[in-house]
This record gives C-alpha cells, structure tokens and sequence, in this order.
C-alpha cells in the first residue's frame, strides 16, 4: 500500500517537536497536574557530596533548561537538548555505588553529573567521534581521583557488547536516539538493553513526542508516522533553521530513518526538477510549496529525509513492555526538559516522551 499523506506544517524553528493531540487516549501512567514536581538546579546539586558541587554546576549549567545544539559533524544525527531534570534527578539519587551506561549521549553531560552524584563507574557511548572527544575533555577538567571513574566508547550501540560484559550495569540511561531506529532494529536494541542490565536495573529513556502547539489529529494506524525536515544551513553548515516539516504516513517501515537524502540540489531556492525527482511523490507538492515560501533566503537549501518516529506514552510502553522490560512511569516532557502533565502536554504541547523502565529480578 503507498497511501501517503502529507501535511505541510509551516513552522520555524520547529525542529524535532511535532505531534498531535486529539486521538490520543489517557495514558496508563498518566500524571496528574500536581503529582508533576519539577527539580531545579539546587535539587540536582544536593545529589552530590559538597566536593564536587563546584563541577558538577559548571557542567549542570550547560545543560539545564538551555538550548539546543547541533550535533557535531553529523548534521543528520539532529540536536543535543537540554538535560530532563527530574528524569536526570531519579537517576542521580540513585546512582551511587552504580555502573552505569549512558547510550548516544553525545557530549555526556549528563553521564558526568550521574557519575559526580556517586556512581562507581559510568561509560559514555556515542557514535560521532567528536561529541565522544568533548566529552572527554569536560572530563579531564575533573579531579584526578574523579577522571577514572569514566570510560567513553565511541561507536555503533550495536557494537556495545565489544566493550561491556552481559548484567554488568545497573541503569542505562539512552535519550533520544530511539526515534532514529528503524522498526526492525527496536528488538536489537531492548536485546541490547536487557542484556547489559543486571536483573533489577533501571533503563531510562526519552523519545520525541506526537503532541505538539500546532498539532493535528492524524490516524496513523495505517503505517507508521514518521517526518521529513526541510533545513537552511549557513554556509558553514553549522547553524540549521527549520524551515518546514512534513509529516507522512508511510507503510515501509524498513526504510533507514537515516537517510540524508541531499547537500546542494535546491542550490539557490529555485526549483530543481532533476533534484525533485530524487525524492518521494509524495513529498513533491510540499517541496515546491515550500521552496516557493523560501525564495528570499540566501545559501542552501538541504532535504532531509531524516525521519523520525513520533511516540505517545501508550504506544512507546507496549513496546518495552512487549520487549520483556517493566515499565514503570512515563512523562511528558516539555521544551525546556522538564516533565509536564498530560493536561499541559495536550494544551501547550510536548517535544518528548520519557519512560523509566526495569529489567524483572528473575
Ligand atoms: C538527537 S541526538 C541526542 C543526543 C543526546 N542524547 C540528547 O538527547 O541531547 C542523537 C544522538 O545519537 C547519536 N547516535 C546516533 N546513532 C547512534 C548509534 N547507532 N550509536 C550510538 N550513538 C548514536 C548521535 O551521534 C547523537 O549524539
């Protein structure tokens, strides 16, 4: 079946927070207004013994309810985003004497301030070599004694099990890598998970969400949803503006979200029918429209057909569920990172879904 629909979403700056609201049940682990207790900086410093106060601010800092940023050198792999304060807040209080894994976590921000709370070791994954390299030097400004308590593993997830024994780890922390996964590779990874977690650990996640301000109703139980970026980059390439999404249906699941389709077709914001051809029918109406919108502006236009699944609590918890995982809460999350209600969720918008699950004893 190749019945698309796409709905062109003029919006700037809307980068990786479309969803919708409507069709969406109550969720099973819904959160009420006042059960929602966000964590402030101060919070999240009272985890750490008074020695490490010092660095463990200056790394909160760059983190807490601040902006996003690219991902270095690979612009496909999308933005680095603020820390979840209360998610980051669980897993600190209960990091100490813990081993834990931080997977895709670019710059490990928060693998650091999970280890400064008292972990006995936490490993930093993330496939771009230079998100892995920065890591490591917020690491070195750390006291001698505190460095060794890190170890950073540049590379594929997939290949973790190179560098990890099996139930060696008691929390694994991975935010925002998921909705990169194509559909056949979500067993792998909860295998992955499962398998570097001892008995009764935790496994903590965050998903981009389907609600969103501007959301719309959309029924995507005929395939799966996913998005198409359309992004102005400087000429350096370093400071993309979303100019558009779409959003489409699709029914090929097997599709590698990944893909990036294209540096220089829309050279100059003119229409390129050689260029178009190269991408999907269903994708050509938006584009022309859209280019149409975007004639005045100067550099390059790139299509990027890096798409992204959109999660809602219910959908992601059938999926660890049905992975052998216990899931234990889910949040909404706002843009800033903190939870929010389902209430806020479905009038101000989400820009994530966070779940925190655990591996059963037995
Ligand atoms: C959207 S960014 C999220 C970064 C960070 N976790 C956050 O939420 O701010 C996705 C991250 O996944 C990393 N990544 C993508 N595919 C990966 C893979 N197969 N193995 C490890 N890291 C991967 C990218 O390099 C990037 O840092």
């Amino acid at each position: 079946m190749n019945k698309t629909i796409t709905i062109f979403l003029s919006t700037l700056f809307l980068w990786q927070h479309i969803a919708f609201s409507s069709s969406i049940k109550p969720s099973a682990f819904e959160i009420s207004e006042e059960e929602v207790t966000q964590r402030s900086q101060s919070d999240i410093l009272r985890l750490v013994p008074r020695t490490e106060i010092g660095d463990s601010l200056k790394i909160l800092q760059r983190v807490f309810e601040s902006g996003r940023r690219q991902i270095k050198h690979e612009h496909k792999y999308g933005q680095s985003f603020p820390c979840n304060p209360e998610m980051l807040y669980d897993l600190m209080s209960q990091a100490p004497g813990k081993r834990v894994l931080e997977i895709a976590g670019a710059s490990g921000e928060n693998a650091i301030l999970i280890g400064l709370a008292g972990a006995e070791h936490v490993y930093l994954n993330d496939i771009v070599p230079e998100e892995v390299e920065e890591f490591q030097r917020q690491v070195e400004t750390l006291k001698p004694e505190l460095k060794d308590r890190f170890t950073s593993i540049a590379g594929d997830c997939f290949d973790l099990d190179e560098h990890l024994e099996v139930n060696s780890l008691d929390i694994i922390l991975a935010r925002n890598i998921f909705h990169f996964l194509k559909p056949s590779q979500y067993d792998d990874f909860f295998e992955l998970v499962k398998r570097l977690l001892k008995p009764g650990g935790i496994f903590a996640m965050t998903v981009n969400s389907r609600y969103s301000e501007h959301g719309v109703a959309i029924d995507d139980s005929e395939g799966t949803l996913f998005s198409t970026f359309m992004t102005i980059f400087d000429e350096n390439y370093v400071k993309p503006i979303a100019l558009n999404r779409t959003l489409s249906i699709c029914d090929d699941d097997t599709k590698d979200p990944l893909i990036y389709t294209n540096h220089h077709v829309f050279n100059g914001f003119t229409i390129d029918s050689d260029a178009l051809e190269k991408l999907p029918k269903s994708l050509h109406t938006t584009v022309i429209e859209s280019i149409d919108r975007v004639s005045g502006h100067r550099g390059q236009l790139r299509i990027l057909e890096n798409i992204i699944r959109l999660f809602t609590p219910e959908n992601l918890s059938s999926l660890v569920e049905n992975a052998g995982l216990e899931v234990t809460s889910t949040h909404h999350i706002g843009t800033n990172g903190h939870y929010i209600s389902e209430e806020q969720a479905k009038t101000t918008g989400a820009c994530f879904v966070g779940l925190i699950a655990g591996i059963p004893m037995d």
